[in-house]
C-alpha cells in the first residue's frame, strides 16, 4: 500500500477543500477547544514554563490556540495543507507554529514534552492503527506527557464506519510504544445504533 493511501489523507484533504472556509462543513470542527482537554487542563495544571507541546491532526487551530495561551511553545499539524492555511488565518498573531506534516512521515528528531491527540486516531483506518499509535508514541519525549482523546468501542464491531472508535486492547499500543498509563477514564455511554458515544481520555508518560 502506498504511504499516501495509508491513512486517506487525501480524503481529509478533500473535505477541507470543498468547505471552502466555511467552518459549517466539517463535521468536527466546532470552533473551540475541546471541553475534556480544558477540564484536564484545570484538574492537572501542567508546569507549561519552557515546555513544548504538538498536537496530532489540528484541525482549525482551536486547541492548539488553547495550549499555547497557556504557556506551552506549540507546534500543530495537520495532513491538510487547506487546514494549516486556514489555522494561519483564523489566528495571524498566533505564536504556534502551524505545519503540514503526515503522521505516516514525520521528522524523526520531533519529540515534545505534551503531545495532544483528540480524534485524530479514530478518523483513520482501523487497518493502519497500530502504525498511527506508535508514530503518535514516538512524539513523546523522555519525561514527557501524552494526552489522547476519542470515542471507544466496546467491541471490535463498533468499527462499522468513520469515526472507527478504539478499543481498550487497541490503546494498549501505546503501552508497547513504551509508555506508561497514568490514567483512563470514560465519558456517557449512550450508543446510536452502533454508533459508540463513549469517549475515552486516557494520560501517558514516557
Ligand atoms: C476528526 S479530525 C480532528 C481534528 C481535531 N483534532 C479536533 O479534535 O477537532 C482529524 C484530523 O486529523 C487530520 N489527519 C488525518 N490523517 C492525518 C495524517 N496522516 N497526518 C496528520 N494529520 C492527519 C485530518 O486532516 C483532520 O484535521
Amino acid at each position: 500500500m502506498a504511504e499516501q493511501q495509508q491513512g486517506d489523507q487525501h480524503w481529509f484533504e478533500g473535505v477541507y477543500a470543498k468547505a471552502n472556509r466555511e467552518a459549517n462543513n466539517i463535521s468536527w470542527a466546532d470552533l473551540r477547544p475541546n471541553l475534556f482537554m480544558l477540564e484536564w487542563l484545570e484538574t492537572v495544571e501542567p508546569d507549561t514554563r519552557n515546555k513544548s507541546a504538538v498536537v496530532v491532526g489540528c484541525g482549525l487551530g482551536d486547541d492548539a490556540e488553547e495550549l499555547a495561551l497557556r504557556g506551552y511553545n506549540v507546534t500543530a499539524f495537520d495532513v491538510s495543507a487547506t487546514a494549516v492555511d486556514w489555522c494561519r488565518q483564523r489566528f495571524p498573531d498566533s505564536k504556534v507554529d502551524y505545519v503540514v506534516a503526515d503522521l505516516f512521515n514525520l521528522p524523526k528528531d520531533w519529540q515534545f514534552d505534551f503531545v495532544l491527540e483528540i480524534n485524530t486516531i479514530q478518523a483513520i483506518p482501523v487497518a493502519v492503527r497500530n502504525t498511527v499509535i506508535k508514530a503518535i508514541a514516538a512524539l513523546v519525549a523522555p519525561g514527557g506527557t501524552l494526552l489522547a482523546i476519542g470515542r471507544l468501542a466496546k467491541t471490535a464491531e463498533q468499527q462499522v464506519k468513520r469515526p472507527w472508535p478504539l478499543t481498550r486492547a487497541e490503546l494498549h499500543a501505546f503501552v508497547d510504544a513504551g509508555l506508561t498509563e497514568l490514567r483512563f477514564d470514560t465519558f456517557g455511554d449512550a450508543e446510536i445504533s452502533t454508533l459508540s458515544l463513549v469517549r475515552f481520555q486516557v494520560t501517558y508518560r514516557r
